[in-house]
């Protein structure tokens, strides 16, 4: 099929949920994708944070095709031995003592708020009085997903109204703010959500004072904290989890996106305290942690987790920085972010910017609508790093 084929195929038989441009991606290598007609992109979306080994990596590809060849999927109804590994790796490298796998970002939150339900459900058992310790605290600008529950901690009025009602009990305070935060606590308060760096709401880092604080209110109304680290988990912010970047330790974590490498899988790491209050058939899911997808991200957290690789993580990440805010453009009114999950903020629409991308030769994504973020693979090295600055230039030099 030609270029104008698949997009029309696409665009007859697809739900049109999406806006995509008038290019299709075939193939990729290293941080780089080509398209039908042959152009080639540096990819600095990588699947919205997801392939952080970017494209063709050979260890993800041995490891898939060594457990292609041996078994794809079966039942959760029986012991596999990549789940067992995997689990055992997330829970050494991490604050978790257990894994509960999950299909993607969304359904990781979903599951982890069974989780503090469950919790606060099991402790109660000898309290006397009605239960009511259902309720969650989400931030504003947050991003959790867009299933019922995730959706309903997702401040977005826009994306939540169509679909209402949704999950109850979710309560929203000021991200970054702790005494909004504290106002939203109360003891009949199971879970506090929290992005330790929002990134679908702009790349905004939490600032440690408010997660320190964060944890010392759940403490206080005996409620569990959970990270999303959906985007800014395994290697992105230049530590393996971002919350070793903050000397604050939730009691679940969420993870997907880079997981498997660019399939499809979720993770909901948390402490042996959680764990206990979950039982035999409280939660399942049919394909969740399947022994293909935990073979190839036992592959990946393997290497992500080597110290040198996070070290040259962190080295990219402060160097691309650096270079954008050298940029010479007075649309540019801020560059943030951690590691490789870079935000950089305009006064021009950062769509605009994201189509004239596709003129120079660059993937780009915004995150809100003026701050174009910058995701590539973490194996993105300095001389590519300097081709994206200059197609940037190009871009906004004389916008
Ligand atoms: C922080 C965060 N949590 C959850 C999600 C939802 O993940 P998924 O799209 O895999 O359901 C996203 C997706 O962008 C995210 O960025």
């Amino acid at each position: 099929m030609d270029t104008q084929k698949i997009i029309d195929a696409e665009q007859s038989y697809l739900l049109q949920v999406y806006q995509r441009p008038n290019i299709v991606l075939e193939r990729g290598q290293g941080c780089r994708v080509v398209d039908s007609q042959g152009r080639e992109y540096i990819d600095c979306v990588a699947g919205i944070a997801v392939n952080a080994l970017g494209y063709g990596d050979p260890d993800l590809l041995a490891a898939l095709h060594e457990q292609a060849d041996k078994l794809w999927h079966v039942s959760n109804l029986y012991h596999t031995e990549p789940q067992a590994r995997l689990a055992k790796l997330l829970c050494e490298t991490s604050f978790a003592d257990r894994v509960h796998f999950a299909n993607c970002g969304a359904s990781a939150n979903e599951s982890a708020f069974k989780f503090a339900r469950r919790y606060a459900r099991e402790r109660a058992q000898s309290a006397a009085g009605p239960f009511d310790k259902y309720h969650i605290v989400a931030f504003t600008n947050g991003f959790h997903g867009r299933l019922f529950g995730s959706l309903a901690a997702t401040d977005r009025p826009k994306y939540q109204q169509p679909f209402e009602p949704l999950m109850p009990g979710v309560r929203f305070a000021a991200f970054n703010d702790l005494a909004s935060a504290a106002a939203a606590m109360g003891d009949d308060v199971c879970a506090l959500i929290v992005e330790p760096i929002q990134g679908e709401g702009g790349v905004h880092p939490a600032t440690p004072e408010f997660l320190a604080g964060l944890r010392q209110l759940c403490r206080q109304h005996d409620a569990l904290l959970i990270f999303d680290e959906v985007q800014c988990g395994l290697g992105r912010s230049g530590a393996l989890w971002a919350y070793q970047t903050y000397d604050v330790t939730p009691d679940m974590l969420t993870a997907a996106k880079p997981l498997a490498g660019g399939l499809p899988m979720g993770a909901v790491l948390m402490t042996q305290a959680v764990a206990d209050a979950i039982h035999p058939f409280d939660h399942a899911s049919t394909f969740a942690g399947g022994p293909l997808v935990s073979a190839v991200a036992a592959a990946l957290v393997q290497k992500v987790s080597q110290p040198a690789f996070l070290q040259a993580t962190r080295a990219n990440g402060d160097y691309l920085r650096q270079r954008l805010a050298e940029l010479k453009s007075p649309h540019i009114l801020a560059v943030r972010g951690a590691g490789l999950l870079i935000g950089l903020e305009l006064d021009i629409p950062a769509a605009e910017v994201v189509s004239a991308g596709y003129r120079h030769g660059l993937l780009l994504v915004g995150a809100g609508p003026n701050v174009l973020r910058l995701a590539p693979p973490l194996i993105i090295d300095r001389p590519e790093i300097d081709q994206v600055v200059e197609r940037l230039q190009a871009i906004l030099g004389d916008w």
